[in-house]
């Protein structure tokens, strides 16, 4: 009993934040019925992330879930995708960027998406395992399962199967499909573009993007972003890299053809 009481306290911040969200998420859900939209015009917000990433992990625990405030979800496809720069090793299996636990948490994740496919159930997971994983517990990520009061099974199966593995390699099919291709994470795309190290400011890009009537109070008095988020070599906001290692030797070699083109062009 003595050694419960101790552990539900430990956790009492984590359960407090959950409980914010999961009420938030709920009032919008009763906001959003009152005035239905058509899938037709919602914004498409896409978050390509991988689990261990500390600043994917602050986009998530600070940022992302106002997706659930003042109705911004009646107007946002939300799609998760927890792959992020991870790689595929010759023999299929895969190797994450942060480790063996990234692995891990990225398909516990991929699952939990699986298994509850609607954005309202799966985020409060993903949001418990990453707040979890923020402070290094990655161990710890199956209290998720009682803390928000949901059955463990379909994605302790999913995992146990090996179904979660083919889930990570379509999550891998999918960021390496990105046009423009991703260079770090967390990667976000609104409406088709990414919006790169603007990614804090989501909320503005989703409301310059909606074009239905009626903008949810979210929208509201908000200035919109008046340029399109380019590509900068440094980005103001801290990012995770993708590792490239074939890339990088190819610039080179293009920057050594260039250098030489022009070396040659001079001394005509
Ligand atoms: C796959 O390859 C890696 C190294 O490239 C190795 O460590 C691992 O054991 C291999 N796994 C299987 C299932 O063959």
């Amino acid at each position: 009993m003595e050694a419960h009481l101790c552990k539900t306290r430990r956790s009492n911040i984590n359960i407090n934040i959950i409980l914010l969200l999961i009420a938030s998420i709920a009032a919008t859900l009763v906001t959003s019925s009152a005035s239905p939209i058509t899938t037709g015009e919602k914004v498409e917000l896409s978050l390509y992330y991988e689990a261990l990433c500390p600043y994917c992990e602050n986009f998530i625990l600070n940022y992302l879930y106002k997706v659930f405030d003042n109705g911004l979800i009646s107007i946002v496809d939300l799609k998760l995708s927890p792959y992020g720069n991870a790689k595929i090793r010759p023999n299929g299996t895969i190797v994450c960027q942060h480790g063996e636990w990234e692995c891990v948490l990225n398909t516990v994740e991929a699952c939990a998406i699986h298994a509850w496919p609607v954005v309202s159930d799966h985020f409060p997971f993903v949001y418990c395992v990453e707040s979890l994983t923020y402070e290094g517990k990655y161990d710890e990520w199956e209290t998720c399962f009682e803390k928000l009061n949901l059955d463990p099974k379909p994605v302790t199966d999913c995992i146990a199967s090996g179904f979660g593995h083919e889930l990570a390699l379509r999550y891998a099919d999918e960021i390496n499909a990105l046009e423009p291709p991703h260079t770090y994470v967390p990667w976000v795309v609104v409406g088709g573009q990414p919006i790169y190290d603007d990614y804090t400011d989501f909320v503005s890009f989703v409301c310059k993007a909606y074009k239905g009537s009626n903008p949810p109070q979210a929208c509201l008095g908000l200035s919109l972003p008046t340029t399109t988020p380019n590509y900068n070599a440094k980005p103001f906001n801290h990012v995770c890299y993708k590792e490239e290692d074939n890339a990088k030797s190819k610039s080179t070699l293009s920057e050594t053809i260039l250098a030489t083109a022009a070396a040659w062009a001079e001394s005509m």
